[in-house]
């Protein structure tokens, strides 16, 4: 062989070497790192998941429903459109992480070497610090199954005023608490709604109520909390109740078991006022002019309004004509929901997406944390848009039988409708 040809050889074997392909995705390095985050908290022992998806083969045991919940963004639940608005956290996958974990079920889906594990990078969201531990009265047993909407008052201990600067809820048993909504209730309607529930037994309700009491924090499973933002918090009065409504699934517990959650609360003195402004047009609640013909395909209904007007009602803290930051929203509707879009509509004509639920899911009315807060300036309005299907074959079945389409309306109950967008402001 002429020297010039084994050059020609080196290169050859050095070209080959470059054109080898990327090593395989395995479960140790690529995946599992993944599931711990998206899925881990949902999928573990003892949360609200139907199994775990910790180990490879826990994951093997089940991969075409996983490849199936993930292609079709069943999994995890994250109805808000992707390209709508930046949150964190941000519970759902990429495109480039979807074709990772279907990547990898067609390669073989090869467990590799545990040391290849990496958690993945960034920060976890979680409270900081616990002043406050509020339990429930006594433990509660689901007494519906497998869902069963559970509303408590409990006692606010504090003999000052206080702000509360950050929330979590710790569920007794996480595999049953499915989400929840706490809220203060100021010390006028302390007793009205001290009267729902005198002993800590609680009863059954739908909703939390939000025009009457303030959001202090929703917690869906595999939360841990959080600070609110910007040193910000909720100022609660001496002799004020905490509401909690509870949606249990008894789903992954076989069966109901006593649950005992406990509310853990940082407070300060003194904060820079915040406030979850829940809005909601008056006339759908006072005349009920949220009307929902029964056989409609698409009902809609939209509320606009200028929030830098009318945030004094809401909180005498706060002073109108003044700029609004807004940095967290949850829209809430019932069952016969289709859709729902949140929007700031700007003084010049543009509007900018802060949230779109293009394809409603009562079950996951999740809370959705924007990554940079978007300022609302006076002039600007925000808009809240919900859809309605009322058709015959959107209709639940009850008892096997398919419902008739009736007339709906603004109420409390589950078959009533709400349209709501709790948007959380400081100035
Ligand atoms: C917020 C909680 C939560 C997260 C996060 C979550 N799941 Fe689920 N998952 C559930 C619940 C609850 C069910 C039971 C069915 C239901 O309620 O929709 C379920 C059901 C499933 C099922 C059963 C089939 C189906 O589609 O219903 C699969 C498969 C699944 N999840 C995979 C995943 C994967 C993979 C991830 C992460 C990429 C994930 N899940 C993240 C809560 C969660």
């Amino acid at each position: 062989m002429t020297s010039r040809s084994a050059f020609a050889l080196a290169g050859l074997s050095f070209f080959a070497a470059c054109q080898s392909p990327p090593p395989k995705p395995t479960w140790h390095r690529d995946i599992a790192p993944l599931m711990e985050e998206k899925c881990g908290g949902c999928h573990s022992a003892g949360s609200i998941g139907p199994f775990s998806l910790t180990t490879h083969a826990e994951v093997m045991a089940v991969a075409e429903s996983v490849r199936a919940a993930v292609t079709s963004r069943r999994m995890p639940p994250w109805p808000a459109r992707r390209d709508c608005a930046e949150y964190a956290p941000d519970g759902s996958l990429t495109d480039e992480q979807i074709a990772l974990i279907t990547g990898w079920l067609d390669d073989g889906a090869m467990e590799g070497d545990p040391r290849d594990y990496q958690a993945l990078e960034g920060p976890k969201t979680s409270l900081s610090r616990v002043d406050l531990t509020l339990p429930m009265v006594k433990p509660y047993t689901p007494k519906k199954m497998p869902d069963d909407y559970r509303c408590f008052v409990l006692d606010w201990p504090e003999t000052e005023p206080k702000y509360i600067t950050g929330f979590n809820l710790a569920p007794g048993v996480n595999a049953m608490v499915h989400h929840a909504d706490v809220l203060y209730v100021p010390p006028e309607k302390a007793a009205e709604f001290r009267a729902n529930d005198p002993n800590g037994d609680g009863w059954e309700c739908y909703n939390p109520p939000i025009l009457e009491g303030y959001w202090i924090g929703t917690f869906v499973p595999g939360s841990l909390g959080m600070d609110f933002p910007a040193g910000s918090g909720l100022k609660v009065e001496p002799g004020s109740k905490v509401f909690i409504q509870f949606h249990y699934n008894t789903a992954a517990t076989n069966g109901p078991k006593p649950d005992l959650s406990k509310l853990e609360l940082s407070l300060a003195d003194k904060a820079k006022p915040g406030l979850v402004v829940a809005l909601a047009k008056v006339s759908w609640l006072r005349e009920r002019a949220m009307r929902i013909p029964a056989f409609e395909k698409d009902v809609m209904h939209r509320y606009e309004e200028d929030p830098t007007k009318i945030i004094s009602v809401f909180n005498r803290e706060f002073v109108d004509g003044l700029p609004l930051k807004a940095y967290a929203t949850i829209i809430h509707m019932h069952e016969m929901g289709s859709k729902a879009t949140f929007e700031i509509m700007r003084k010049d004509g543009t509007k900018e997406c802060v949230n779109d639920i293009p394809k409603w899911e009562f079950h996951w009315q999740l809370p959705y944390s924007l990554k940079t807060p978007k300022t609302v300036y006076p002039g600007d309005q925000v808009a809240i848009e919900c859809h309605w299907d009322n058709s015959q074959e959107n209709q639940p079945y009850i008892n096997g039988i398919q419902r008739v389409p009736r007339e709906l309306n603004w109420g409390p109950n589950t078959d009533d409708e709400m349209c709501v967008a709790g948007v959380y402001f400081t100035h």
